[in-house]
């Protein structure tokens, strides 16, 4: 049974725990010949990384990733792809009381029931610490598709933290890797700082929303039924810790919409199918159509908060609960990286498996 393991044709293993000497990734079914070196895996461990902004948890990690193995003269050569990075700020004595007592809102409690054992140390095998593997993982994906769909692009950013929401009107791509908050308005960056100093002094935590675009998606990834395109999406974002929710394109709005409204028209366009609105996100059918495929998810306001929650001790006693340790007041920032990671490895297990099946015969219009 493997349930570290992640995708179907381009996999991904995960290893490793928050306080452990190291964590990483083995990838295994990459394409060999792909230009592949440290520095470009670091570039997207960079935007994960904690302690890069006030409002990212100061923990201090460099993220240093080491490619270990799969990796000859810069080329990828096929064979597994071993990648590790170390841990070199963990501090064991902010977590002490987590041995004994489960922390509300966090899997102590859920692993405890499951396992009986757990290694309590800053979260364990449950702390976001694991997602550096899958960016790290996520960063082979880019190279690959970097080759295989030079056109494609993946872009995160924040459309909502807590009672603030983006004004679409205002998006700006330009401006998502300029503030702290990967946030597609520069004009809203104050007032989002306001807010979270302010989440932050009232010694609570506030959750959010990302949306993830892929532009330059070609059309037929995915697959009827059991391999659909938005399924994988939404299973591979409702993986990340603390997704609470997942949309692809309208999503739960789609319930208040009439089939007038949201039926993407199609018209004939010079290179193909022209579509006139993109609510269905991309997707149809399980199988991407060439649009931008959107993805969009909620993740929940961070469960160690300074304010006193009640819970239970292993004895089973009521008590109450300060988390101490150095969090994120909104974790759905660090998120964004995270979800470009999973997109992409979601995308080129894709692009993989159609090669695998119809090696790229495709269906004609006119
Ligand atoms: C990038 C990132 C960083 C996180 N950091 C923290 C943190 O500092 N403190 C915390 O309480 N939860 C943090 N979380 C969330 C917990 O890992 C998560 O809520 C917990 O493991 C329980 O899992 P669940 O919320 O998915 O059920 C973080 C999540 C992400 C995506």
């Amino acid at each position: 049974m493997s349930v570290n393991t992640f995708g179907r044709v381009f996999t991904f293993t995960t290893w490793g725990e928050s306080h452990g000497p190291a964590l990483g990734a083995t990838v295994d079914g990459c394409p060999p010949g792909v230009a592949l070196d440290e520095g470009w895996i670091q570039q997207f461990l960079d935007r994960r990384r904690p302690g890069s902004s006030k409002f990212t948890t100061q923990r201090q990690e460099a993220d240093r990733v080491r490619i270990l193995s799969g990796v000859f003269e810069g080329k990828t050569t096929g064979t597994p792809i071993q990648l590790m990075i170390e841990n070199t700020d963990q501090r064991s004595k902010d977590y002490g009381e987590i041995a004994q007592a489960f922390r509300p809102g966090h899997a102590d409690i859920a692993y405890h029931l499951k396992y009986g054992i757990r290694d309590y140390r800053g979260g364990g095998r449950s702390s976001a610490r694991e997602t550096a593997a899958r960016v790290a993982a996520g960063g082979v994906a880019q190279a690959v598709l970097r080759d295989l769909a030079p056109g494609l692009k993946i872009t995160g950013y924040m459309v909502q933290m807590g009672e603030l929401h983006l004004d679409r009107a205002n998006f700006d791509a330009a401006a998502i890797d300029a503030n702290p908050f990967f946030l597609p308005d520069a004009a809203a960056v104050p007032a989002w700082e306001d807010y979270l100093n302010a989440i932050r002094k009232a010694q609570d935590s506030v959750g959010a929303a990302v949306e993830v675009l892929v532009q330059g998606c070609p059309a037929g990834l995915g697959a009827p039924v059991y391999a659909k395109l938005d399924t994988d999406l939404a299973a591979a974002m409702m993986s990340i810790n603390a997704v609470k929710g997942v949309e692809i394109g309208e999503g739960m709005a789609a319930a208040a919409l009439t089939g007038t409204a949201n039926a993407d028209e199609i018209r004939m366009g010079n290179e193909g199918p022209r579509f006139l609105s993109n609510h269905a996100g991309g997707i149809l059918g399980g199988i991407s159509t060439g649009q931008d495929i959107v993805v969009r998810f909620a993740v929940k306001p961070t469960s160690s908060i300074l304010t006193p929650r009640r819970t239970i001790d292993r004895r089973g006693e009521e008590i109450e609960l300060i988390t101490k340790g150095r969090h994120d007041p909104c974790v759905g920032i660090r998120a964004v990286p995270i979800a470009e990671a999973m997109a992409a490895c979601v995308v080129l297990d894709h692009l993989l498996l159609d090669r695998a099946q119809t090696g790229g015969r495709r269906g004609r219009i006119g």
